[in-house]
């Protein structure tokens, strides 16, 4: 026989005037091989169901099953229940607009995102649709494609102080967004102009550099190198308009 979990689980629904945000508590078997969606989905099914949460791949891919679990924003579907304490408790990620119960949506501050860094690759080369595709030196997309693997589960934004104090700040997701186009050596984008972006207090210089973004990111991405390396190039940008030796091209 498994241990008999306790969950305790934020409740709150905001198209209800009557909701008022609480904690409640439910008890579960464990069996093998649980995880958070597992169980999750039992107590929907078995107990309460108006709980609301948010699953779909339940492979560690769509990051829809994003919430905060004992403290640490975190996958559901990828927690073993195993691996935690007898008991456990549950909160929807903070700074995103919250649907109900444990879910958010993200979306709309991803799109946000999209549009405030236009996250498109800039150019003003025609595109012609009967050309072979233009080569990448394979280390450069491989570098590309290592940024690429976000997969906008809103971790490294819960866990940001910054995002926590200021919401429009960019938070880590959107400057590894921005980080991407500058290598990648399609986008014709001066410095100048990413300055324009990202060289402001909402963007790199309001990050204090605690890296909680990384620790929590659960596709390891390398956010700790990539705002190291907008930090630097968006301070020697800075300093050459003060300096106005020689501006940004
Ligand atoms: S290092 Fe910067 S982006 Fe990452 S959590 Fe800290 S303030 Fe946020
Ligand atoms: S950078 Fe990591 S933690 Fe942040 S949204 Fe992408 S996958 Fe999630
Ligand atoms: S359900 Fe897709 S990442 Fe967890």
């Amino acid at each position: 026989m498994g241990r008999n979990i306790h969950f305790e689980i934020f409740r709150y629904n905001p198209q209800d005037t009557a909701s008022i945000p609480r904690m409640q508590t439910y008890f579960l078997e464990e069996t093998i091989n649980m995880t958070l969606f597992i169980a999750l989905t039992r107590l929907r099914e078995e107990q309460d169901p108006s709980l609301v949460f948010d699953f779909c791949c339940r492979a560690g891919i769509c990051g829809s099953c994003a919430m905060v679990i004992n403290g640490r924003p975190g996958l559901a579907c990828q927690t073993q229940i195993k691996n935690m304490p007898g008991h456990i408790s549950l909160h929807p990620l903070p700074v995103f607009k919250i649907i109900g119960d444990l879910s958010v949506d993200t979306g709309v501050w991803f799109r946000e995102m999209y549009r405030k860094t236009e996250s498109w690759i800039h150019t003003r080369a025609e595109v012609d649709p009967t050309l072979e595709e233009a080569r990448m030196d394979n280390a450069v997309a491989e570098e590309i494609y290592e940024l690429e693997r976000c997969i906008e589960c809103g971790c490294c934004i819960a866990a940001c102080g910054t995002a926590n104090l200021r919401p429009d700040f960019m938070g880590a997701a959107a400057l590894n967004r921005i980080a991407r186009f500058m290598i990648d050596p399609r986008d014709e984008r001066s410095e100048r102009e990413y300055f324009d972006i990202i060289g402001t207090d909402f963007g790199i210089f309001g990050c204090m550099g605690l890296l909680a973004c990384e620790d929590v990111c659960p596709k390891q991405l390398p956010l700790q190198d990539q705002l190291g390396f907008l930090r630097r190039k968006m301070g020697f940008a800075a300093l050459r308009q003060i300096f106005k030796t020689s501006r940004p091209a």
